[in-house]
């Protein structure tokens, strides 16, 4: 009996809008792996370090060449290894999350994020998250989620997130990085930040992560 293909939701949204915390209890829910693809688009922006995206594309296609993106578990304990490893905390700070924005705009960049993308969702169920996963990555996806909301409340729930890890959190700096990486998301040529055409947007400026959860899964299930 032929065995059936994996299934993909897509979940795609500006920075801060609260995508991953959706994406880890989505797939806790559906009994799937979370695929956080803005963490592969760190892992490398950090590893690479800064300027890489200022390399020839032979030289970043080389280098990423070596990378090897695997998924490990599944739900919220889903872990995502690049060559084996688990990604350094260090991934997550404003720095290389800029960092990351600036070299996913390079093409071989994101070609190979895509092929290494669509590699994992071949083998394994996903709830995956990022900017072009309902656009570009997996078109086909069975459902697919656009979360948006006001940018100053994404600020803010950055700085309460930052502050419930015990990290320092300056609310004007946070605005402004989530500012800039807004418009260089949306706006570069390549894989712009926007939701696909079947796509349900969800803005979630006045909803408790429960609320947008509830929602999602509704649709999943095909109640609304
Ligand atoms: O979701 P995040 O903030 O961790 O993503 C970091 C950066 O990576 C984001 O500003 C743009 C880039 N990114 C992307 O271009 N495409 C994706 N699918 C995910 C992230």
């Amino acid at each position: 009996m032929a065995s059936k293909p994996p299934m993909i939701v897509t979940l795609d949204g500006p920075a801060g809008v609260g995508k991953s915390t959706l994406a880890k209890r989505l797939a806790g829910e559906l009994g799937v792996a979370f695929l956080d693809t803005g963490a592969m688009f760190r892992a490398a922006a950090y590893t690479l370090g800064e300027g890489a995206w200022d390399w020839t594309q032979g030289i970043l296609q080389q280098k990423l060449g070596d990378f090897e993106f695997t998924l490990r578990g599944s739900g919220k304990d889903t872990e995502l290894l690049l060559n084996g490893q688990p990604l350094p905390e260090a991934i997550r700070n404003e720095e290389t999350g800029r960092w990351a924005s600036q070299l996913a705009i390079v093409p071989s960049v994101r070609a190979y994020m895509k092929m290494a993308q669509i590699y994992l969702g071949h083998t394994t169920s996903l709830v995956a998250e990022g900017r072009d996963m309902g656009t570009v990555v997996f078109p086909g996806a069975g459902h697919k989620f656009f979360l948006d909301a006001d940018p100053d409340e994404r600020a803010r729930r950055r700085c309460r997130q930052l502050e419930s890890q015990g990290r320092p959190a300056d609310f004007a700096t946070i605005a402004e990085s989530i500012r800039l990486r807004d418009d260089q998301d949306r706006n570069r040529s390549i894989a712009p930040l926007k939701p696909a055409p079947d796509a349900m947007v969800v803005d979630t400026t006045n909803l408790t992560e429960s609320e947008v959860l509830e929602k999602v899964l509704d649709r999943v299930r095909g109640l609304i």
